[in-house]
């Protein structure tokens, strides 16, 4: 069977987080198809796929337009599919931000009209050597406001990928 795994990013980090999925769905013995919802995708074809992992983070409070346009075209072939949907925010890196983070998946979900039979949270990474100002500010003041974290120590990644493993395998093995 095989498994589309589609993911928008910004920075890199869901891109990371794409890649390790898919290598840990073909440890599982499946075939994958990787995309990326970013890329100017005129026609995918779910033909043969089985199963769909969604990936998307979050930047202002709002997951990639691009993503979300994805999902919408292709809402009736994803609905008729076992799916799971990742939500990849700073936020959900902290106890007191995960409330947030559910926000921004739920409005998305509103939005785009979708139900994925699974859903979860992924903490993704703070990785200053691709800001400029504007996203320096807004990572520190705005979106890690009360953490002790400084966006400008370098790359700080939070994901954690045994628990992401353990969502993935989870969840194609049912
Ligand atoms: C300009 C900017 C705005 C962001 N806004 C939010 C936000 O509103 N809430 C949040 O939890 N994380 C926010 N983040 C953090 C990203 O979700 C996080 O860095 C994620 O790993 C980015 O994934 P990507 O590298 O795949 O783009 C923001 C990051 C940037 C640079």
């Amino acid at each position: 069977m095989t498994v589309l795994i589609a993911y928008g990013t910004v920075e890199g980090q869901t891109a990371k987080i794409a890649r390790f999925i898919n290598d840990v769905a073909r440890e599982s013995g499946y075939e994958t198809k990787l995309i990326n919802t970013g890329d100017q995708i005129r026609h995918v074809s779910l033909a043969g796929v089985g199963m769909v992992i969604l990936l998307a983070p979050v930047h202002e409070r709002r997951h990639p337009k691009l993503f979300e346009a994805f999902v919408e075209t292709q809402r009736d072939a994803l609905v008729s599919r076992k799916s799971l949907m990742l939500s990849v925010s700073l936020k959900a890196a902290f106890a007191r931000g995960r409330e947030d983070a559910l926000d921004y998946l739920t409005e998305m979900l509103m939005r785009t009209h979708f139900e994925p039979d699974e859903t979860a949270l992924v903490a993704g990474a703070v990785r200053p050597e691709n800001y400029g100002y504007f996203e320096e500010e807004i990572v520190q003041h705005v979106v890690l406001q009360d953490q002790k974290i400084d966006p400008r120590e370098g790359t700080r990644e939070f994901t954690d990928w045994d628990a992401l493993r353990e969502i993935v395998e989870t969840f194609l093995n049912k």
